[in-house]
């Protein structure tokens, strides 16, 4: 199915949810040919959840052991999606291309449209959500952004607000995405673990010991007395990401026709941000929906 909404004719429905063509293509090709190796983690969000911070924590937690002295993370001189690959893209034309040192892979599709080889493999996945008026103002600022670079004149705010409440945005409808993998999390608790932004911003570091439990690699007692999770969150954290030289000034997938700034990945950071950009009644509207969708589900997002 394509839209009928003139200005994202090029959007396509698959199963239920919105792909720009490139992503639909990239799946179908990951769908067929994608196998995971067995101790594989897959980082899962909507897009403009906290994906960035996610793949930097995950990424900064598995690869600890492996930096001494004079090693430096990786994430210093490369944005996250660069340590950690998207399934529907970076695998799209060449599926098992990888560094098979490091055990994640991200994907945005939702849970009912995953592969099989992932949903029947023994992988552990890990998705994070958000406010729904946070997500849709960050996706926003996002789109309207790589438009912009482009010269293409972007939807206004109001524009792409309607489509967002009537389910049409980039892997959407929100809810649907959540609850598919919020209800798959209840099914498999120690497959799936279920995360929101802004408990992880509350209390980042409960999350990351969890996140290091969860994924098989807790931190010794004698990591923990060294300050090694405060480090992570110190590196991970938005000030540094987003002020270092890489993410300032560097391209994500430069050589291709969907290189854009490592700076769009990084914008404010923050709770409740929807409240500078949108009325009022737009946020009692959306936030009605997502109450309206999520009901019986057991399901509270936090705002
Ligand atoms: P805002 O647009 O509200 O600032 P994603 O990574 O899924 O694309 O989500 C992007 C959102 O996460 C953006 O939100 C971005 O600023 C924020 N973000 C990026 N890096 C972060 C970090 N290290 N810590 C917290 N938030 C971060």
């Amino acid at each position: 199915m394509i839209s009928t909404f003139p200005r994202v004719q090029r959007w396509s429905c698959y199963e239920g949810f919105w792909y720009f063509p490139m992503f639909l293509e990239g799946l179908m090709s990951a769908q067929d040919h994608f196998i995971p190796q067995s101790t594989d983690i897959f980082i899962t969000s909507c897009p403009k959840t906290g994906t960035t911070w996610l793949k930097a924590l995950t990424f900064a937690i598995c690869t600890r052991s492996r930096l001494s002295g004079s090693s430096a993370s990786s994430l210093l001189t490369k944005v996250p999606h660069d340590c950690v690959p998207l399934l529907e893209y970076d695998f799209a034309q060449n599926p098992m291309k990888r560094d098979r040192a490091v055990p994640l892979v991200s994907t945005h599709v939702p849970y009912s449209s995953l592969p099989k080889s992932v949903v029947s493999s023994c992988c552990k996945l890990i998705y994070i959500c958000r406010d729904a008026k946070d997500a849709f103002v960050s996706l926003w600022h996002f789109i309207a952004d790589l438009q912009r670079s482009k010269n293409i004149e972007p939807l206004s705010l109001e524009e792409a607000f309607e489509l967002f409440c009537s389910g049409i945005s980039s892997y959407g409808p929100y809810w649907d995405h959540v609850l598919g993998y919020w209800r798959a999390s209840l099914e498999f608790p120690e497959k799936i673990l279920f995360l929101t932004y802004e408990e992880m911003k509350k209390d980042t570091a409960s999350h990351v010991k969890k996140l290091a439990e969860f994924m098989g690699c807790s931190f010794t007692l004698e990591e923990e007395e060294e300050g090694e999770v405060q480090k992570i969150i110190s590196l991970c954290s938005f000030e540094k990401l987003s002020n270092l030289e890489v993410n300032k000034n560097g391209k994500h997938r430069a050589d291709t026709s969907f290189a854009m700034k490592n700076s769009v990945f990084f914008r404010k950071g923050e709770i409740g941000d929807w409240a500078n950009n949108l009325t009022a009644e737009m946020g009692a509207r959306l936030d009605y929906i997502m109450e309206q969708k999520l009901k019986g589900s057991g399901l509270k997002l936090p705002r």
